[in-house]
């Protein structure tokens, strides 16, 4: 029987890399996370770079963000690429039907994404229209950003200024299929799904429309129509938000009590369930786990914050959602087998967002801060764990009061932790099998209240801090984990 809050990493044993892509976000047209967000065009007295707001850009290399979906989202299967190039005086407008049935002139299209890809140094992932688009407009869009030939399609994209194509790898075939994108049953979308990708020459990575939340007959229809088309599918996504008291989202992202902040814990928690059960279907089919697992929505949805459009999915950012980044982090970490890309949504203004903006302000939210600690995993090699936690009850539920996930990299072993409970301190203790460490340092993330967050006039309520940890000796490392926490704490040789 092993000792409570006893964490044994075994480095001899790291042989999964934790894809970088993982730690990937998504921006959506929807509400102000392109326009008036991280897009404010080239003419706005607002620091840019070709309409791209620069302290926007500078936070986010800073966080590092190695993917970024777009255009949605529900959006993007009312989305038709065409009317976003060529002369922006000229693009027709789009209706937002989904997202607060605004107007947009479409000034950010196709190139604009991929340029601002390239100025972050993130790797784009594009969502193709199946709801309401054809075959031919998602191969030709296709074709017009990655093909080589001389063509119609490559012809245009010369003529719009661009005349080498882009380098993009994932391609997403649909979204939420099951409602927005198209309300289809999933014996319906696999067949739709097999046409589209057949037609997809050139996207190198194709991801099919996946569940929401625990529909596991769609996962296993989907792995079973495709079994024998594997040419035509690299990936299969799932959704799944951290909503407490379910659809639709009725609690508040600010004002909240303890029974509130354990509601959100328990739901966060559920992403190791839902993931396990997913992938056990995948294994019936795919043994050698060739299909990715693409987790391309997750995160915290409260109601809308007072005062703001409620289609435009705008709320606040606490140390709540910060141990919501931590844990969810630390799940699909130790799910990397199967998880090859996560996509938290959404970047700038919209659900979880790791960036807020007011006119020419910006704030980095908790969720930010946890990204950019947890940036270490990137790339590293996950370390199998075993970990014996206490318990964190209430009212009769009870929980996992640690999380955790561990990685090395260059000689450098990485432990992430979350203690859940608010109320008590945990003092853990790490033995590691495998490497030696002489040198220890650590990061820690928390605020005096569990309601706190950064606003536009204390922008540095909740950040990271340095955390003291004593020397490992003879492979063992101790210290005592504040309440309501997310701790990084690395190891190394001399
Ligand atoms: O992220 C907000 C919305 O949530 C997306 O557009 C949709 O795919 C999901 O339902």
């Amino acid at each position: 029987v092993q000792a409570q809050n006893k964490i044994t990493l075994h480095t001899d044993e790291a042989d999964t890399k934790i894809n970088r892509e993982i730690y990937g976000h998504f921006a959506e047209h929807l509400g102000r996370c392109i326009y008036d967000g991280l897009y404010v065009g080239e003419g706005s007295e607002i620091p840019n770079i070709r309409g791209f707001r620069k302290d926007i850009v500078d936070a986010l290399k800073d966080m590092k963000v190695p993917v970024l979906r777009w255009p949605g989202g529900c959006f993007g299967d009312t989305y038709h690429w065409k009317d976003g190039i060529g002369d922006k005086s000229k693009r027709p407008s789009i209706v937002n039907v989904h997202w607060g049935g605004v107007t947009e002139d479409n000034s950010f299209g196709t190139h604009e994404f991929l340029d601002f890809c390239q100025v972050i140094g993130a790797e784009p992932y594009i969502n193709l229209n199946v709801g309401s688009g054809t075959v031919q407009e998602a191969a030709e869009w296709v074709e017009y950003i990655t093909s080589n030939n001389q063509s119609p399609m490559t012809d245009l994209r010369k003529q719009n200024g661009r005349e080498e194509p882009w380098d993009v790898k994932y391609f997403g075939i649909g979204n939420e299929n099951w409602g927005c994108g198209g309300n289809m049953t999933p014996e319906y979308y696999a067949n739709l799904f097999r046409r589209f990708s057949t037609y997809c020459y050139g996207a190198q990575y194709r991801i099919a429309g996946g569940a929401n939340v625990d529909d596991y007959h769609w996962t296993d229809v989907l792995m079973r129509e495709t079994k024998n088309v594997p040419h035509l599918i690299n990936g299969l996504s799932l959704h799944y938000y951290t909503m407490p008291g379910g659809w639709p989202p009725s609690r508040s992202a600010t004002d909240f009590g303890k029974q509130d902040w354990h509601d959100t814990m328990y739901e966060v928690l559920r992403m190791d369930e839902l993931i396990t059960k997913h992938s056990n279907i995948m294994d019936t089919y795919d043994p050698n786990k060739r299909v990715g697992l693409i987790v391309d929505e997750w995160g915290t949805w409260f109601k809308s914050m007072e005062g703001t459009n409620p289609g435009f999915l705008h709320q606040q950012n606490t140390l709540r959602d910060a141990l919501v980044a931590g844990v969810g982090l630390n799940i699909l970490n130790n799910h990397s087998e199967r998880v090859k890309m996560a996509n938290i949504a959404q970047m700038v203004n919209v659900l979880q967002a790791v960036i807020l903006t007011k006119g020419d302000q910006m704030l980095l939210t908790p969720t930010y801060h946890v990204f950019k600690m947890y940036s270490v995993h990137q790339d590293a090699q996950l370390v199998p764990m075993h970990l014996a936690s206490e318990k964190y009850e209430m009212n009769g539920r009870t929980l996992d009061a640690l999380n955790a996930s561990a990685s090395v990299k260059d000689g450098v072993l990485s432990m992430t932790l979350c203690n859940l409970n608010p109320d008590k301190d945990i003092e853990v203790e790490y033995e590691v099998t495998g490497d030696e460490y002489t040198m220890a340092s650590g990061q820690l993330l928390t605020s005096k209240n569990i309601t706190d967050y950064n606003d536009f006039d204390k922008s540095t309520e909740v950040v990271t801090k340095p955390f003291k940890v004593s020397k490992p000796k003879n492979g063992k490392v101790k210290f005592t984990v504040p309440s309501k926490s997310v701790l990084l704490v690395q190891l190394q040789g001399e």
